[in-house]
């Protein structure tokens, strides 16, 4: 009888120990230290046996049962604790922080540029990436055949449908459909079927600029820019305005800030000039004027088409243009 005492002892303790829920627990209570359980039986029988006996056994159940009472209650306790969380709840460590996503680092620059556009004057227009000859060149007196699309290596996608190898086209879409006054800046992506390295890609951002007024003149045109640049760079940015060619505008010019990287002693952004060329600009030809139905008699403009990822590059320090789109999270993070 004692030998079984001591059984039920040890599956009783490995029950409790071992009940994971209330339910599991209650099950082990009623089975071990119930009414009808084997132990109590023990109890209730004890007066038919010999005095000794009784007394022997009498204190053996009497231990069991005072140990798995015990036992009961510490299970009862460490299920609640668990169920409430606070078992896991360790107020000593650190907190977790949120992940918190940023904006690319090429978005972030074109907010700013859009924000200092829109500070002088200028709204946001945009036009579609998939564009036909006519918007990306015709319009803007680069006719077919003519040398000056060897400038743009363009990915046609059939026929005279392309992809849009700069952000013109939009200046043409807003003259076809505004009359002057118009002052607008078109930020978007643009493509050219070039090799790529470390300053060139074959996608990248432009933001194009456009004016068109009575007696717009190139003094503003140089004016506006030199603000956006200051704006940008600092009152103390050092600028380069080269005589450059564009079909599209005449004059043109080639707008070239000190490298950001290198501070003019040379360097791959650069390729060691210590230059790095920004922008095109100049003042509307009056074949786009004609191209759109605007009468050059009477209107004239500027135009600009700026960069993106350049200045991008110089606002971040990054030297290779390639590692804006490879969306590599160890590089995105340094930013
Ligand atoms: N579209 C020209 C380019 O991609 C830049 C430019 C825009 C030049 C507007 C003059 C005026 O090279």
């Amino acid at each position: 009888m004692l030998d079984r005492i001591r059984e039920l002892g040890t599956e009783a303790r490995a029950a409790l120990e071992g009940a994971a829920t209330p339910a599991e627990l209650e099950d082990a209570r009623v089975r071990y230290l119930g009414r009808k359980s084997e132990l109590n039986q023990v109890s209730r029988g004890l007066k038919d046996l010999e005095p000794d006996k009784r007394r022997e056994v009498g204190r053996a159940v009497n231990e069991i049962k005072k140990e798995l009472n015990a036992l009961l209650e510490s299970a009862k306790e460490r299920i609640e604790a668990a169920e409430a969380g606070a078992d896991t709840l360790d107020l000593t460590l650190p907190g977790r922080t949120p992940w918190v996503g940023r904006k690319h680092p090429l978005t972030r620059t074109l907010e700013r540029l859009t924000s200092i556009f829109r500070g002088l004057g200028f709204e946001v227009a945009l036009g579609p990436h998939v564009e036909d000859d006519f918007h990306n060149f015709d319009a803007l007196n680069i006719p077919a055949d003519h040398p000056a699309r060897d400038g743009w290596d363009t990915f046609y996608i059939d026929g005279d449908t392309l992809l849009r190898t700069h952000t013109s086209p939009v200046q043409i879409r807003v003259m076809q459909s505004q009359t002057p006054p118009i002052r607008i800046i078109a930020p978007g992506r643009v493509y050219r079927n070039e090799t790529p390295d470390a300053s060139h890609g074959s996608e990248f951002f432009q933001l194009e600029g456009l004016y068109v007024d009575r007696g717009v003149t190139f003094g503003e045109l140089k004016g506006v820019l030199t603000r956006f640049m200051r704006e940008l760079y600092g009152e103390n940015v050092n600028l380069r305005f080269r005589a450059g060619f564009f079909p599209f505008t005449e004059p043109s010019t080639e707008v070239d800030v000190e490298c950001r990287i290198c501070h003019g002693s040379g360097c791959s952004v650069c390729s060691g000039t210590g230059w790095v060329e920004l922008l095109g600009a100049g003042m509307v030809d009056p074949r786009v004027f004609e191209a759109v139905g605007i009468d050059p008699d009477v209107y004239t403009g500027y135009a600009f088409g700026l960069g993106v990822d350049r200045i991008c590059m110089m606002m971040t320090g990054t030297d290779d243009i390639r590692l804006f789109l490879e969306n590599d999270l160890r590089f995105l993070r340094q930013i």
